[in-house]
């Protein structure tokens, strides 16, 4: 049987963004931009599978925004991603919809912890969950 193409990383270019923006119109849960702060992204074979944005200041990490197309879900692309930014930061924080439960399930298996929340942080009033802490890898994974 053929082996499934290799998800592959590597830091993002100006000529990525159109193929970034387009990945975003599949992802209405990511932020809306993408800006020129570090980019990390994934590939398999040709397809620009997700991308992680983040900015590190003083051993803080920030996650700006993380994404993977709807098609290449499931398959551990935002744990390599996010395992792959891990060291550039002791702790790491991000903000979160409370309503997205995939991502919030991402961020605990990485061992983040909600420390907070924001009413009505998100324009449509909805409020956003605040995690924090090292990103490792916490269960054992193949
Ligand atoms: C959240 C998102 C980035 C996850 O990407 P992904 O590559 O599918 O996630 P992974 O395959 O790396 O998942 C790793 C772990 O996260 C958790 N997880 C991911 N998606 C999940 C889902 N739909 N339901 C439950 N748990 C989920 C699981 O624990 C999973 O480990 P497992 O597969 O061993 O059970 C992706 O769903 C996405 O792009 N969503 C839209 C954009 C978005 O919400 N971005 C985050 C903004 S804060």
């Amino acid at each position: 049987m053929a082996q499934p193409p290799e998800i592959t990383l590597r830091e993002g270019r100006d000529e990525d963004q159109p193929q970034i923006r387009a990945l975003l119109a599949d992802c209405p849960q990511a932020a809306a931009w993408a800006d020129t702060y570090p980019l990390l992204i994934a590939e398999v074979g040709p397809h620009l599978a997700g991308f992680a944005l983040y900015r590190v200041i003083a051993e803080e990490g920030e996650l700006l925004n993380l994404a993977v197309h709807p098609n290449f879900r499931r398959q551990r692309i935002a744990q390599k991603l996010l395992l792959a930014i891990a060291p550039f930061a002791s702790v790491w924080h991000l903000e979160v919809r409370q309503s997205n439960v995939p991502a919030v399930a991402l961020y605990a298996s990485l061992g983040l912890r909600q420390i907070g929340r924001r009413d009505r942080y998100y324009a449509d009033g909805e409020a956003a969950l605040l995690f924090s802490g090292a990103i490792a890898r916490h269960r054992s994974t193949p």
